[in-house]
């Protein structure tokens, strides 16, 4: 069950605050962690804790964070062969409420630097892999060229639109599984997506376009999913939010997991918001996953 993943890497700099910070104000937190984070960091050790092969590819700084952050994706068993060294290490400044709600700024280095050159170096570990898992904080182009080669090897490609923008069709089209949630299902489509209607309207637009299914997660909300064929919602479990940090990558990640291992559509989900709702419940987006959820 080999995986391959092209992403980000980053540091977490978390501040508990009792609101997000408003404009020209001054906030004091009351706590402060440094964690492991960035989207394809987080995806890439909840599949691999799940039991997947990760490839990664990206890139850190040449500074002590990258040091850091390639020693714990070795240390959580990703294969960081394909992961170079330039720049700066990307940081995320996040801001987590008492509700475990967040606001994150990005400063994204080393991730900008990620290249189509080098992902068509690595061409041989998309070409081998089973599934190819993207998320959108390195260049588009670079995500562009990761599925344009995973697509003409017919690997299952999951794009995790995450920070959103709008994707060409050209890309579009060659994605097996697109993973928005529902601000970033609006933002892509221009469709408001506040009832069941709109998100299946939303929903329609992208599968037009090529994409093979739509997984909209909508938090407390569960998840919404619909290709040509069957649709349908997946009830999210009661938790207490401590933080939501990395909640939508556990998911992704645990979706790799389910589909690579054969799952269906429906129970790649539920196991992916089982997950995602252990995730929840604990500071940082790369918490130790508990054995008795790794089935
Ligand atoms: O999805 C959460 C992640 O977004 C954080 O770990 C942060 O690094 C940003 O990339």
């Amino acid at each position: 069950m080999d995986i391959s993943l092209v992403g980000s890497i980053n540091i977490d700099l978390v501040y508990r605050v009792p609101y997000v910070v408003n404009n020209g104000e001054t906030l004091h937190s009351t706590s402060h962690s440094v964690h492991f984070g960035g989207k394809g960091a987080n995806q890439a050790v909840a599949a691999s804790q799940l039991g997947a092969n990760v490839h990664f590819i990206g890139k850190v700084g040449n500074d002590d964070f990258g040091d850091q952050a390639l020693n714990n994706l070795k240390d959580k068993g990703v294969y960081i062969d394909s992961v170079q060294k330039e720049g700066a290490t990307g940081q995320a400044i996040i801001q987590v409420t008492e509700t475990g709600d967040n606001a994150i700024v990005l400063f994204p280095g080393a991730n900008f630097l990620v290249t189509p050159k080098q992902i068509e170096e690595e061409a041989d570990i998309i070409s081998s892999s089973k599934a190819l898992l993207l998320q959108l904080e390195v260049p588009l182009d670079t995500v562009e060229k990761a599925v344009e080669i995973a697509a003409q090897h017919g690997k299952i490609v999951i794009l995790n639109p995450a920070p959103s923008q709008k994707l060409p069709d050209s890309l579009l089209k060659n994605v097996t599984f697109l993973t928005p949630n529902e601000t970033e299902l609006a933002q892509m489509t221009g469709i408001e997506t506040t009832t069941e209607e709109d998100i299946r309207a939303a929903c329609s637009l992208l599968l037009d376009k090529g994409v093979g299914t739509v997984v909209v997660t909508l938090g407390s909300k569960g998840s919404f999913y619909m290709n040509h064929e069957e649709s349908g919602w997946v009830q999210a479990s009661k938790v207490d939010a401590v933080d939501t940090t990395g909640a939508g990558d556990a998911f992704n990640g645990a979706f790799a997991v389910g589909l690579c291992r054969g799952n269906s559509l429906r129970s790649s989900i539920e196991f992916a918001t089982k997950i995602a709702a252990f995730v929840v419940t604990q500071m940082g987006a790369q918490p130790l996953i508990p054995h008795s959820l790794l089935e």
